[in-house]
């Protein structure tokens, strides 16, 4: 594993804005050289920091005939400083210089980096150039990207080494950039539309119809009507360019309303922003809602422009087909609440023995006070989306790292871990990964070639990028999520229950070895994950756990095991922990050290047990489990505690816990699958302050009173109990029953409608079970089957009609034929479950039937040796010619199994 960086000085926040004047970024600009010198003619500015001094020296020269000797340094601070406040304004840039040291020196190491203060705030030091190695054998150049929004009393670019008294020599420093617009003095230009004069420069998104209407209004007399929505994303929009700034959050506000006889749907507002050939969309943090014809609706929520753009939009979708009202769109800067002097998470869980505690971001979280939060409360990062196959490789053999080198800048600025999701999933791939021009790949040795080559050539590209970014190792990202989600939920015809996957319908489950094969060839370093959501459930615990035995068995390079925990706080902690033990247990069984993680953790407060499978649809699946907020929230901090409890306990093998966003407004939940505005699922709040779940973890004496339990037991799935039958009644089964635990109670014993142990009739019978909790909460109840089999029978039976094939007959007479059939086996021959019949197959119609009460056993051989009997069969034919018939024999045998016997005549028809 990587060394962790420690990153000079308390505030390495490079990419955070401080407090103040921000501009509105301009549209993109030719870069710039605003600073250039290579000391030929003086110091151009540069001076000694600290107690350095700086002179032109032509004992060294990169280029021309001087450079800059930087002597006399006692602290590792100390070094070559610019003061670039007066020809860098808020922008981004790159900054360049090079580095020799005084024959004889040997090497050393020497960063770049900027001292910056932000006007009214706290001086920062961020890095560009992170302790590169250096010698005296040759020039070497440091490098980097730097960007900063909002004004600053302090821009100070300057050369150091972490050895304090190392002299150096610096030459060619370039500063080349792309200024941010003119600052206006202020905040960034407000937004606000209601339509009474006209659409003020709104218009149609995609397919859609757009138009002023005054057949209702949520204030004056007119507002905006959105019809022919053919898809989701379809709606109103309008340039939001100047309203929005990097690190800037603004609050957003859309009045919205269905048009009459539309029901009701989910609605949000999204931003659309737009760089060179980049396109992203991003929902606005609590702005979603369902929304119905009855009554106006406020969505409501703050964005923060993390990047910069050429462009942006601000646009209303929701599902498609529904037409809508929307009014009174307002944008405005808001003062976001400062972030609480509070113990930092990773400080508390740190010194309980975690050592990565994370978070999920993408790049509004890298500016900003989500931020400040993010290098406040956790060591390591997962990018949200951004490292997803659709976001990397768009199309195939096109690599767009954009948003994951932001996530990576923000990373290596402040000493941030990185936990990469993910290299191979089912969804948000690109369907060109299973696909050869129009058709679909099969699991031909052609199409499984052409799949493997993609899954190489997408892990290999991302490890290229990767180690061109870090050429000495040190990269940031310390773990993979080799494959997600490979198991379904529930029962299927795959080994260990995998899921349908185009993964695994094109290579089977061998795409798993492959994966991990690569991913361990690629990124040697890194800790090899698979991860999936519901392993807490009992059923598909057993399932993951199978797999995971079989990749040890064949050798695959998995170092751990992850569990999203996408849980809703009536799923019982228990079941966490012994997925947790079940892990520990199969490494200890075979030897193989496996890590845990906790890769996505994030609590629901739904009533709805219904997981996170990206997958279902998008209608409503859920509802509040408590009609108060303040209440679920409460239980939310309980909840908290207790998984936390149960984490600690197996903080050995836990290495890493990421809490799935950095507040409940930024929370997935809120707008999967539909709008879900009562959810609370992280430990902070929509305006980035500590929560109930906060201090469930920290400190629990500081939770509120725990409301009243309104959660019911939760009865897991359970497999079919298999069984075979032990006579013709079936079997008495015994079954344990489903595994049935309770938030607040713990473990609880269903009741179940039929008893292990009862007699069970062959064939399928299903179980019904109930459990109560204390509170007296009902839980819905869990259903699983006993499936009795008969086993493969040892009983023949066979059977001779009239000591040959052909009988001969007369027309319209009777005509009578002789069965002679036995047993030998177990079973009555002529008991119960006797029976005989012929079906005609060919010839003129006649029937052909048993002669009542004509069965009867003959001679006294009897059971097990084999028992004779016969019958008699009677018929008429009417008409001359050949009549065939098949004819069956069929009984149960002593043991429930049917045996059967066919044998065919034919009967000639004379006159
Ligand atoms: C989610 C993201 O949070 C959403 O922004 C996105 O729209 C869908 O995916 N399991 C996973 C994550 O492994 O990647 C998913 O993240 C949540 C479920």
């Amino acid at each position: 594993m990587r060394q962790r960086r420690l990153v000079g000085g308390a505030a390495m926040l490079g990419l955070v804005a401080g407090a103040g004047v921000v501009a509105a970024p301009a549209a993109a600009a030719a870069p710039t050289t605003v600073h250039s010198t290579g000391f030929e003619t003086g110091t151009d500015g540069w001076f000694g920091r600290g107690d350095a001094a700086v002179a032109v020296s032509t004992d060294e020269a990169r280029t021309g005939e001087a450079s800059l000797a930087v002597t006399g340094r006692s602290q590792n601070w100390h070094g070559a400083g610019l003061d670039a406040r007066p020809f860098m304004p808020a922008g981004q840039y790159t900054i360049e210089g090079w580095v020799k040291l005084p024959a004889g020196a040997g090497s050393d190491q020497v960063s770049l980096s900027v001292a910056r203060t932000p006007e009214g705030g706290a001086a920062s030091y961020d890095s560009v150039a992170y302790q590169v190695a250096v010698s005296d054998g040759g020039w070497t150049k440091l490098s980097g990207s730097y960007e900063f929004a909002g004004g600053v009393s302090q821009l100070e670019p300057y050369f150091e080494s972490p050895d304090a008294t190392q002299d150096f020599f610096l030459d060619d420093v370039t500063i080349v950039g792309e200024a941010a617009a003119p600052q206006e003095p202020g905040t960034v230009a407000p937004l606000a539309t209601d339509f009474e004069d006209g659409l003020q420069g709104w218009g149609p998104r995609g397919d859609a119809l757009v138009e002023r209407t005054t057949s209702d209004a949520h204030s004056g007399s007119a507002s905006l009507l959105a019809t022919n929505r053919l898809q989701n994303w379809q709606g109103p929009a309008i340039d939001v360019t100047r309203n929005l700034a990097v690190g800037q959050t603004v609050q957003v506000t859309v009045w919205a309303k269905l048009a009459p006889g539309q029901g009701s749907a989910s609605l949000r507002a999204s931003i659309q922003r737009d760089r060179g050939t980049q396109t992203n969309y991003e929902n606005i943090g609590g702005a979603s809602a369902v929304v119905t014809d009855a009554e106006w609706t406020r969505l409501r929520g703050t964005y923060t422009l993390g990047a910069p753009i050429d462009s942006a939009q601000l646009y209303v979708e929701g599902d498609a087909g529904k037409s809508f009202l929307i009014d009174d769109v307002t944008v405005a800067p808001f003062a976001e609440t400062p972030i609480q002097d509070v113990p930092a998470l990773q400080d508390v869980l740190g010194a309980q023995g975690f050592e990565h505690v994370g978070v999920a971001i993408d790049s509004r979280e890298t500016v900003g006070r989500a931020a400040q939060l993010v290098t406040k409360h956790y060591g390591a990062i997962t990018p949200e989306n951004d490292g997803k196959p659709e976001v990397v490789q768009p199309t195939e053999g096109t690599f767009d790292f954009t948003n994951l080198d932001r996530l990576l800048d923000f990373a290596d600025a402040t000493g941030t871990d990185v936990y990469g999701h993910v290299l191979a999933w089912h969804s948000q791939t690109p369907a060109w990964f299973f696909r050869d021009g129009d058709r679909n790949l099969t699991s031909s040795p052609a199409d499984q070639a052409i799949l493997r080559a993609r899954l190489e050539a997408h892990i290999k590209g991302i490890a290229d990028h990767i180690d061109a970014r870090y050429p000495d190792g040190d990269s940031p990202i310390w773990a993979w999520d080799v494959v997600n989600e490979v198991i379904a939920d529930g029962d299927n015809a795959n080994p260990h229950d995998m899921r349908d996957s185009r993964w695994f319908q094109v290579l089977g489950e061998q795409f798993v070895d492959e994966a991990f094969r690569l991913a361990d060839r690629y990124f040697p370093e890194a800790e090899l994950f698979i991860n999936d959501y519901n392993t807490e459930m009992p059923e598909k615990r057993a399932d993951y756990l199978d797999l995971v035995r079989s990749l040890i068995q064949r050798d695959v390079p998995i170092d751990g095991v992850g569990h999203q925990v996408h849980v809703d706080f009536a799923r019982p902690v228990e079941w966490v922990g012994d997925s947790l033990a079940g892990v520990e247990r199969l490494s200890a069984e075979t030897g193989r050290p496996l890590l845990q993680a906790i890769t996505e953790l994030d609590v629901s407060d739904s009533k709805e047990n219904n997981g996170a499978d990206v997958s279902n649809g998008t209608v409503p699946q859920h509802s509040p489990a408590y009609a108060d907020d303040a209440d679920a929230a409460a239980e939310l901090g309980y909840y908290w505690r207790d998984l936390f409890e149960v984490f600690r306990d197996h903080s050995d093998s836990l290495e890493s816990v990421t809490v799935w966003g950095i507040s409940n407004a930024r929370s997935w939940l809120r707008t999967w699958p539909a709008a879900r505005p009562w959810e609370q699922p992280t430990p902070f709040d929509d305006d980035l302050q500590v929560t109930p779940a906060y201090w469930g973890i920290v400190d629990p004496s500081r939770l509120p009173a725990r409301p009243a339990d309104v959660s019911p037991p939760r009865i897991a799935a359970k497999d079919p109990v298999l069984a075979t039958s032990t006579g013709v009644t079936g079997a008495e089964v015994t079954y344990t029953p489903p595994v049935t635990g309770d938030t607040r109670d713990g473990a609880i014993v269903p009741t179940c409608d039929t008893q292990s142990g009862a007699l069970f009739p062959i064939g399928t019978t299903t179980v019904t079970c109930t459990a109560t909790d204390r509170a007296g909460n009902v839980a819905t109840p869990g259903r699983f089957d006993v499936v009795v089999t008969p086993p493969a029978t040892t009983t023949r039976l066979y059977q001779q009609i009239n000591n040959g094939p052909v009988v001969r007959a007369n027309a319209k007479q009777t005509v009578q034929l002789v069965v002679q059939f036995g047993n030998r086996g177990k079973g009555v021959l002529l008991g119960d479950t006797f029976q005989y019949s012929c079906t005609q197959t060919a010839g003129a119609p006649m029937s052909l039937e048993l002669a009542p009460g004509s069965a009867r056993q003959v001679g006294n051989r009897d059971y097990p040796a084999g028992q004779n009997a016969n019958v008699t069969l009677r018929g008429t034919p009417t008409q001359v010619g050949t009549a065939s018939f098949d004819c069956t024999l069929s009984m149960t045998d002593a043991l429930g199994a049917p045996v059967t016997a066919t044998t065919s005549v034919t009967i000639d028809v004379r006159k």
